[in-house]
C-alpha cells in the first residue's frame, strides 16, 4: 500500500473486468460519504443506449471518447466524487494524461486486479462486454483477458497510486485499505 502525500480529492478505480470496480466503489463511496459514478452506467444513461449496443452501433472508438468525455467532466466536479472507470478506460491516450495530470489536484488512482481465473469466474454470467462476448468458449475468453492484461497492465501501473489484488480479500477489507490510504492523506 501507497499513502497518498496530499489530501485525497477524487478517488478513481481502473483494473481490468472482474476486478471489483463497481461493487467497491459503492462501498467506498458510501463509507466516505460522497457521490459513486460508474462510467459505464453514467455513458449508457447519457447514450440511452447499453454498451453492448454501443459497441455495436456506435464502434469502439465511439465508446472511448465518451469515456474520455465522461472522465474529464467528472474529474472537473468540485465535490470530491468515487469513479468506477471501464477497463479499457485507459485506452484513450487523453484519460492516461488526464490521470497524471490531475495528480496534483489530490486525485487518487486505485489499481484493483485479480487473476485470469477469477475475472473469469465473475464475469461468466455478463451480458453487456462486448470485448468477451465475441470470443466463444471459456478458452478463448481467457485468451482476451490475457491479452488485454498485457496490453493494459503498464498503463495501469503508471496511472496507480496503489494496487489491490482483490482474489481473496473481503469487499469490506478493501475498502478499508483504500480508506486508510485516505485518512493518512489527509493528516
Ligand atoms: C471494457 C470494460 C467494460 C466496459 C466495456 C469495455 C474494456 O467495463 O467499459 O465493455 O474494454 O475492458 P468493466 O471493466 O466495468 O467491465
Amino acid at each position: 500500500m501507497i499513502s497518498a502525500p496530499r489530501p485525497v480529492h477524487h478517488v478513481v478505480l481502473i483494473g481490468l473486468m472482474g476486478t471489483g470496480k463497481s461493487t467497491v466503489g459503492r462501498v467506498l463511496a458510501k463509507e466516505l460519504d460522497r457521490d459513486f459514478v460508474d462510467t459505464d452506467a453514467a455513458i449508457e444513461r447519457d447514450t440511452q443506449k447499453d454498451i453492448a449496443h454501443i459497441f455495436a452501433e456506435e464502434g469502439e472508438e465511439f465508446f472511448r471518447l465518451q469515456e474520455s468525455i465522461k472522465l474529464t467532466e467528472l474529474l472537473s466536479e468540485d465535490h470530491p466524487l468515487v469513479i468506477s472507470t471501464g477497463g479499457g478506460i485507459l485506452e484513450s491516450e487523453k484519460c492516461r494524461t488526464l490521470l497524471a495530470e490531475k495528480k496534483s489536484e489530490g486525485l487518487l488512482v486505485v489499481w484493483l486486479q485479480a487473476s485470469v481465473d477469477t475475472m473469469l469466474e465473475r464475469t461468466a454470467r455478463s451480458q453487456n462486454r462486448p470485448l468477451l462476448a465475441q470470443a466463444s468458449g471459456k478458452g478463448a475468453r481467457e485468451d482476451v483477458l490475457k491479452s488485454l492484461m498485457t496490453r493494459r497492465n503498464p498503463w495501469y501501473k503508471a496511472a496507480a497510486d496503489m494496487e489491490i489484488s482483490t482474489d481473496t480479500m473481503s469487499i469490506q477489507r478493501i475498502v478499508r485499505t483504500v480508506m486508510s490510504t485516505i485518512n493518512h492523506s489527509a493528516s
